[in-house]
């Protein structure tokens, strides 16, 4: 399962960048409204940090605007997916994008039909919003389940992107489903990475070290 990191933040981007554990990218909106500064920037300095895709959205609404935004989009690199809304126009966008070789995450997907039918669109990525349907008391992952077994009766090549997951159990939980990818906040990965165990085992192996150091001082590994 490949893990994109769903952030226009710098910082975490080269942080866990630099861990080796970062597929692609996505961004929205608000998440670059979050960062404050200027989204031409944040979007130049994401491209070219990551070398897999960086999923940049449109803001226009409408089918040609859509389209202007789209090409300006790639303008910033060849990784650059753009990011559509679930809408008739976002659906027209992705399948000309997608006739001329530039990949489409459609994004806001909140049922199985709006899946299917962005990937008959073309589209590259689907994204899923499993936290704002667990938010309303619907079952996200139930979604993920029922896409990934439609889109295994057919030949899509769309893959399943989770998104706007909320702990690391819906991370264990679409990798055992067979999601192709997850895309998670900074905060989701920071809680992945850390163990309570891992913690005290090296405390302890530390302060043995320093013990063993104590009787043989000119030790050193
Ligand atoms: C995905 O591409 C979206 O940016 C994101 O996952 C939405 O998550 P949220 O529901 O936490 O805003």
């Amino acid at each position: 399962m490949k893990i994109f990191l769903d952030t226009a933040n710098l910082e975490s981007i080269k942080k866990f960048n630099d861990m080796g554990l970062l597929d692609g990218i996505t961004t929205n909106p608000s998440l670059m409204s979050k960062e404050g500064g200027n989204p031409k920037d944040a979007m130049e300095e994401i491209t070219k940090i990551i070398q897999g895709d960086v999923s940049l959205e449109v803001v226009s609404t409408d089918y040609s605007g859509m389209l202007e935004e789209g090409k300006r989009l790639r303008e910033y690199g060849d990784n650059v997916v753009v990011k559509v809304p679930m809408t008739p126009d976002g659906l027209k966008a992705c399948k000309s994008f997608s006739s001329q070789g530039i990949p489409v995450n459609v994004t806001l997907i909140f049922s199985a039909n709006q899946a299917l039918l962005a990937a008959k669109s073309g589209a590259k990525y689907v994204s899923p919003f499993i936290g704002r349907l667990d938010d309303i008391g619907q079952d996200g992952m139930n979604l993920i389940k029922e896409i990934k077994e439609i889109f295994s009766n057919y030949t899509f090549e769309t893959q399943i992107l989770v998104a706007s997951v909320r702990h690391p159990l819906h991370v264990i939980d679409a990798a055992k489903i067979g999601a192709d990818v997850v895309t998670l906040p900074p905060g989701v990965l920071d809680k992945m990475l850390q163990h309570p165990l891992t913690k005290i085992g090296l405390d302890n192996f530390l302060a043995d070290w320093e013990k063993l150091k104590q009787k043989n001082p000119d030790t050193k590994i």
